[in-house]
């Protein structure tokens, strides 16, 4: 099969590198991709993950048969619609089920009306509404502008002040444009944060390893949120009674609603769980793989990813056995100084073999190559990934092949699963 992946950060550089590893792929294609995707797929970087005509374009001049829409932008945009409509197989939710993660008033609703576990919440799209109702409440409380919003759209407020200023700013300010003219408030819930990226093909739900991330940039979790300093899988706190419930609870009534509302969820759903003192809770859902998490989990994955995204696609997901490695997998995220704020790029990297060497996978983020070789090209530069027998273990190798790898300003945290090890 010839096989097309859009996107291009280290997630897709974990799907492409699994997707490589397939018998049924001859010939593999990202678009844009980046230099480290290079390695193991044609990158066309002149079609960008969110100009769909482009992607149908080039999906249909080079003839591929399958098309994985990874990030969130182009799968609500419609990507996958487009694709379809034009007779090319992809994996990916349609632009309507897409709203999963593209609204998140349209997933509260979903969860209200289905009884599904998450945060008691109101929406406003009348800013003095809003204000007013915020009088009546006590912090921490969380606003979250409903669309898309690169991940900055949620505030965690300390006080009743911090979350009027939030709103005034999504509402009024126009901080997140049009995602923000409709803001959910919601109660703060407390508890570990584990994320379970599932399968789904609108008939059966499969959950992956379940992992976790690590968004404050700093150690300890201080400083700014981020995309994800780290991540690692299975997650410890993840027990065969939390999951039980999390399937029973959750993930199975989850599939169910959508099912009633008429629409059919094909491609990863990937499930926020906060582990409350009440049972397992949804924060988000997304409607894609997330990064950095699929950098620890993907690796685990023994089965043929190719044959799970066809039959995804095809909705026999429910006649695949999915099989993991008995292992554990962790992943450190080296960042440019300054992350998640202002930074430079253009620095050399060295370090990439030294750290391959040592039996860990290094994935690209954001590099690109010239003629002194990698420079970092964006805020997040690289995933070191290292397996284990243990979460010890596979931490302990991710940070020995890390901490070879050197450029100017580089960051990582020092203690990605710490915690949990
Ligand atoms: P999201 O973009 O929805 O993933 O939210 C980003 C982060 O905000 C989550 O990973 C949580 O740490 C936090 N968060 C979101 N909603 C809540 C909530 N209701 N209670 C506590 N923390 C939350
Ligand atoms: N790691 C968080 C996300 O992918 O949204």
């Amino acid at each position: 099969m010839k096989v097309l992946v859009i996107g291009g950060g280290g997630r897709e550089h974990a799907v492409c590198k699994k997707l490589k590893e397939s018998k049924l792929v001859d010939t593999l294609l990202c678009a844009p991709g980046n230099a480290g995707i290079a390695q193991v797929a044609t990158c066309v970087p002149g079609v960008k993950a969110t100009d769909v005509p482009a992607i149908v374009k080039l999906a249909k001049d080079e003839q591929v048969d399958f098309v994985c829409v990874t990030p969130d932008d182009p799968l609500a945009l419609g990507c996958v619609d487009a694709l379809e409509k034009e007779g090319i197989a992809a994996f990916g939710p349609s632009a309507y089920a897409a709203q999963m993660e593209s609204s998140k008033i349209f997933s509260k609703n979903l969860m209200k009306k289905y009884g599904i576990p998450t945060a008691q919440s109101e929406t406003f799209e009348d800013m003095h509404a809003a204000l007013a109702y915020l009088d009546t409440q006590s912090a921490p409380i969380v606003i979250k502008a409903d669309g898309l919003a690169l991940g900055k759209g949620v505030i965690v407020a300390q006080t009743i002040g911090e979350a009027k200023e939030a709103v005034v700013d999504m509402m009024q300010g126009g901080r997140f444009g049009k995602s923000g003219a409709r803001v959910l408030i919601e109660e703060c819930m407390f508890g570990r944060e584990v994320t379970v990226l599932c399968f789904c093909d609108g008939k059966t739900i499969v959950p992956m390893r379940a992992s976790q991330d690590h968004k404050r940039v700093n150690d300890n979790d201080q400083g700014p949120n981020t995309g994800g300093m780290g991540a690692f899988a299975p997650s410890p706190l993840y027990t065969q009674e939390i999951a039980e419930r999390t399937m029973n609870e959750i993930l199975v009534p989850t599939l169910n609603a959508m099912n009633a509302e008429g629409f059919t969820f094909k491609g990863v759903l990937y499930v926020g769980l906060m582990l409350t003192d009440k049972g397992p809770k949804v924060v988000e859902y997304n409607a894609r793989f997330g990064d950095p998490e699929t950098q620890a989990v993907l690796p685990l994955l023994e089965s043929d990813l190719m044959e799970i995204m066809l039959a995804v696609r095809n909705q026999t997901l429910g006649q695949m056995d999915i099989r993991w490695k008995d292992q554990a997998a962790a992943c450190i995220v080296l960042a440019s100084g300054g992350y998640p704020g202002k930074y430079e790029s253009g620095k050399l990297i060295t370090g990439l073999n030294e750290a391959e060497q040592t039996g860990a996978t290094v994935y690209h983020a954001g590099t690109k190559m010239t003629e002194a070789g990698y420079v970092t090209a964006g805020g997040r530069v690289l995933g070191v990934t290292a397996l284990g027998g243990t979460l010890r273990e596979a931490v302990d190798s991710a940070y020995a092949a890390a901490r070879k790898i050197h450029f100017d300003g580089a960051h990582m945290r020092s203690d990605i699963g710490s915690r949990d090890c």
